[in-house]
């Protein structure tokens, strides 16, 4: 029976970092993971995939229409699909092998079965039938196990015509016609990328607006742009079930007039959100206090049960894999006995979809609805050079800053490349910093970044490049 300081449950961005993080303190550590490859959903079906068909689309989508825009003449632009699966396959494989390097060289002893709970101390390491393998012990377990996507009682998956964004990270071919129910990140991701190589995208929402809990300007900007994009929204439609024959999927659904509405495709994406998953470990025995449907922590991630702690999805907040992995390293360095925390006000938030659209800390309607004193500056990419030369003047920078301390709130970005722009906002308000202190900093020019500055210095009315 091999005894370890530390039990990590679960090798998604959560669980390998908290390991690693934990290893670097000198924790002795192990992980059970039971898929074959490290990395969770992030890196083998979520993330990480998404990501790689978002890059393929986009060249795609690119050379189709905008080369001819730079001289460029592309007599005729193909996609092979297969081809494209096995470059999305290697980039998961490249990611994947990259943690099992991490695990080997800081130490971390990789257990791959079915980590099943004993007690607190004990976890047992099984395979697919059930039999034992390994017995663990450890002085401590860290729970990572993640989340699953939520499906709907009256549209069951069928992992083929009827999908979760599993499959739909793998369509053998460019759906004719793709319907999606969610207008949510998911939605939004993976719609983006069939639609780009050609499918007709549906997307089914039952509220408002797409992007519920985002900036509403955001969603506004973000609609108009995918619409351009050829991406069909149906708001405020309720789907109340679908039928497969065949290849064929027919969708009912009720329209915000009380009107019955029926689509017909050939695939149906259900990405109405992701739920905890914590079956076939047996946490339940451990009777952990629950915040809903998510394993109650404390500010250290110390469940109610002494020596049990947990991190990412399964515990409250976004499920997103960035704030996984900070949990991850906060807990390891309390599991050590320091003070790990996360500042849960600067986690960014991104859609790569293109426009990207950023966030990060209140949101306008926040500010508006919590009657917060603040002043606004708002700089367009159209009116940047180097979003100039890069044919990508859709969207703005916008940032917050309190009325009177002039600290940054928040920020919320639509544009080239937000996902890495949101970064230094995320900084500035880590240090508690102000739109001045980024209006003063020197930006290279020409670059993007300069949005930022200039977002910054339209908080006090003098912007440079664009009208206050
Ligand atoms: P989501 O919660 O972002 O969006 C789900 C949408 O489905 C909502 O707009 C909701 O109103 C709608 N909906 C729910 N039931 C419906 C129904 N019956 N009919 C029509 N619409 C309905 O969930 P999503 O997109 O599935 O993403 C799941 C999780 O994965 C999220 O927590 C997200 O943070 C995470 N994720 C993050 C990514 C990123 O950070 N770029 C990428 C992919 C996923």
């Amino acid at each position: 029976m091999a005894s370890y300081d530390l039990i990590v449950l679960g090798a998604g961005p959560g669980g390998y970092v908290a390991a690693i993080r934990a290893a670097q303190l000198g924790l002795k550590t192990a992980i059970v993971e039971k898929r074959a490859t490290l990395g969770g959903t992030c890196l083998n079906i979520g993330c990480i995939p998404s990501k790689a068909l978002l890059d393929s689309s986009e060249l795609f989508a690119r050379a189709k229409h905008e080369a001819a825009t730079h001289g460029i003449g592309i007599k005729s632009v193909t996609i092979d699909v297969p081809k494209m699966l096995a470059r999305k396959d290697k980039v998961i494989k490249k990611n994947t092998g990259g943690i099992n390097m991490l695990m080997k060289t800081n130490g971390i002893t990789v257990h791959t079965g079915v980590g099943w709970i004993e007690n607190p101390t004990t976890v047992a390491v099984r395979d697919e039938s059930g039999k034992t393998k390994d017995t663990l012990t450890g002085k401590h377990l860290l729970l990572a196990t993640g989340s699953e996507p939520i499906e709907l009682p009256f549209l069951p998956f069928d992992g083929d015509r009827v999908v979760s964004s599993t499959e739909a990270l793998s369509f053998p071919e460019v759906p004719k016609h793709l319907m999606i129910v969610g207008a949510g990140v998911i939605g939004l991701e993976l719609g983006s990328v069939w639609a780009r190589l050609g499918a007709k995208v549906t997307v089914v929402e039952i509220l408002p607006n797409i992007l519920a809990g985002w900036d509403s300007g955001v969603a506004k900007v973000m609609k108009r742009e995918l619409a351009k994009q050829g991406i069909e929204f149906l708001l405020e439609t309720k789907v109340t079930g679908a039928e497969v024959k065949g290849s064929k999927v027919t969708l009912s659904a009720t329209g915000k007039d009380g009107s019955e509405l029926s689509l017909e495709g050939d695939r149906l994406l259900v990405a109405v959100g992701r739920r905890p998953y914590t079956a076939g470990a047996n946490i339940e025995s451990l009777n952990l206090k629950m915040d809903g449907s998510k394993i109650a922590v404390d500010q250290r991630f110390a469940t109610s049960v002494a020596g049990v702690w947990a991190i990412g999805d399964i515990v409250p907040g976004p499920m997103l894999a960035h704030k996984a992995e900070d949990e991850g390293i906060a807990a390891a360095e309390n599991i050590a006995g320091g003070h790990g925390h996360v500042n849960y006000h600067t986690l960014p938030n991104v859609v790569y979809t293109w426009p990207e659209a950023a966030s990060v800390g209140f949101t306008e309607d926040q500010l508006k609805s919590e009657e917060r004193a603040y002043r606004k500056g708002s700089f367009p990419f159209g009116a940047n050079g180097r979003a100039i030369a890069m044919e990508a003047t859709f969207g703005n920078v916008t940032i917050l800053a309190d009325k009177t301390s002039d600290k940054v709130l928040g920020a919320h970005i639509v544009g080239p490349w937000a996902s890495d722009l949101i970064a230094e906002i995320v900084a500035v308000m880590e240090f508690g910093g102000s739109s001045e202190d980024i209006a003063r900093t020197v930006h290279s020019h020409p670059t993007l970044t300069e949005a930022v500055k200039e977002a910054a210095l339209g908080v006090d009315g003098r912007m440079i490049h664009a009208k206050n």
